[in-house]
């Protein structure tokens, strides 16, 4: 496979890309005023609109001939196939088999994995069906109301985010927390003013061996046996395990019979929808949850069959490369307007990051082109008081996402409106800017047009769902996965 660099699509974008430069974007909108919709691809969902990018037909054109030379095809051929694609593990690398439906199959050394991944899910609902109708008990004879998962990275990152995106659809009977950090002060403000007798801990590490989780789950077990005593029989009744290695999670103290197990194929930062979601589905039910795996396979559907200038995932990850290798983007915002996605761009700062944090190619080799941008972001309209102001005038170039979710679910007058215009007036904005004469002509004293004009030409993709449901949220993460 030659390096991205050597190959003619590569050259060919390098020529694009002053062909991009010399038209603005008002000037190409103004040039085609189907720019939209031809710029514009939905699937599972997810509308994806990336006419605000600094691209042209020819870039899109360029950019799918670049995947092909590079081999993407048969690379995300292998990975659903279940073949070693992690290289420096020797493992696959098969999240997209832990949202396949029951009624496929895929071998992983003679092992068909979608028979494990359900069994083990059959198990996760039966449990969450007792904790929250009451009949699982705690030691001392009373159900559970409150749920603290503990765990750090992706064993963290995704429940929390998970449960604050779902929040709306969450049992309000029962109240979850998240502990990752080991700063004591994490446990310590989770388990205050609970009841050691109604806690269910949820222990989450793929190895567990992390050091800030074990510390945690031992100061909670402590904590637990301190109030309620009991030792092993009290510790069976509020301690589950989510994770890859039995024999450490018996050694903690935690039976069999309590541990929800995945494989060494779900990355970390890829597990949100192994049983690392078990708060999620304690929270949103089983049949909520089976929902947010469609969701994922949905797009994994997509992702595997869409020809690449069709592919949202695909162009997304593309795009990215563009603005990173052509453009010198070293940064890429994420702009969700919804509050329920607040976690959302910490979530996925761990999965862009960890995945191509790298400075070499497989074989070990330094890479020649620029890997991973830094991920940054926070929900809108609260991030257009404090840094939007550098998207629009700074000097930085700045790609963003912005995630539009059209229904609100909980709307309070004309709110949702509100919200939605604000996302699109500032897409409009970074694209268009705003130049002297439009300054002078809104009344702008002459001395302050220079502090007042935008440049525009600042790029942005919009990402839009309907409503925030299990099923679309499944989409989202599926697509930023794949990308
Ligand atoms: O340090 C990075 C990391 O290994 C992540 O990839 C992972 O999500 C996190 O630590 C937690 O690991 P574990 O689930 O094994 O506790």
């Amino acid at each position: 496979m030659p390096a991205p660099e050597r190959t003619s699509a590569w050259r060919e974008l390098e020529r694009n890309r002053e062909e991009v430069a010399a038209r603005s974007l008002r000037q190409v909108f103004a040039d085609d005023d189907d720019r939209g919709r031809k710029m514009s691809r939905e699937a599972a969902g997810l509308y994806f609109d990336f006419s605000r990018n600094l691209v042209d037909e020819t870039t899109v054109g360029l950019l799918a001939d670049l995947a092909t030379e590079c081999g993407m095809t048969d690379r995300r051929e292998a990975m659903f196939r279940g073949d070693l694609v992690n290289t420096t593990e020797g493992r696959p690398a098969l999240h997209v088999a832990l949202r396949m439906p029951p009624e496929r199959s895929l071998l992983v050394d003679g092992v068909d994995v979608v028979r494990e991944v359900h069994r083990v899910l059959a198990r996760m609902s039966d449990f969450s069906d007792r904790v929250r109708t009451g009949a699982w008990r705690g030691a001392t004879d009373r159900p559970i109301r409150s749920v603290v998962n503990i765990g750090i990275g992706g064993s963290d990152l995704g429940p929390e985010m998970a449960y604050r995106a779902l929040e709306h659809y969450s049992l309000p009977e029962l109240d979850f927390h998240f502990v990752s950090n080991v700063d004591s002060t994490d446990l310590s403000r989770a388990l205050d003013g609970l009841d050691p007798a109604e806690t269910l801990f949820v222990v989450c590490s793929k190895t567990f061996t992390t050091l800030e989780t074990m510390t945690n789950a031992r100061a909670a077990r402590s904590w637990l046996l301190d109030s309620l005593g009991g030792g092993d029989e009290s510790v069976s009744r509020h301690f589950v395990a989510v994770s890859t290695n039995a024999d450490a999670v018996s050694r903690f103290g935690i039976e069999p019979g309590n541990m929800f197990g995945f494989w060494d194929w779900v990355g970390g930062r890829y597990s949100i929808d192994s049983a690392i979601g078990l708060s999620t589905m304690l929270a949103i039910g089983p049949d909520r949850f089976h929902d947010l795996l469609a969701g994922f396979h949905d797009v994994d559907e997509h992702f595997r069959q869409a020809p690449t200038g069709e592919n949202i995932p695909a162009l997304h990850g593309l795009l990215a490369v563009w603005y990173r290798n052509f453009l010198g983007a070293r940064t890429q915002a994420v702009l969700p307007y919804s509050q329920y996605l607040d976690l959302f761009p910490a979530y996925l700062q761990q999965l862009t990051m960890e995945s191509n944090g790298k400075r070499v190619d497989l074989s070990g080799r330094p890479v020649e082109v620029d890997t991973g941008a830094v991920w940054w972001g926070a929900a809108g309209t609260n991030g257009q008081h404090s840094f939007f102001q550098l998207l629009h005038q700074g000097t930085e170039l700045v790609p963003a996402d912005f995630i539009l979710v059209a229904r609100s679910l909980d709307p309070i007058g004309d709110q949702q409106d509100l919200l939605v215009a604000n996302l699109l007036a500032q897409t409009e904005a970074l694209a268009f800017g705003r130049t002297a004469e439009e300054a002078l002509a809104q009344g702008m004293p002459g001395e302050l047009v220079a502090h007042r004009t935008f440049p525009g030409n600042r790029p942005s993709s919009t990402l839009m769902i309907d409503a925030l449901t299990p099923r679309s949220l499944g989409a989202l993460i599926a697509l930023y996965e794949h990308s």
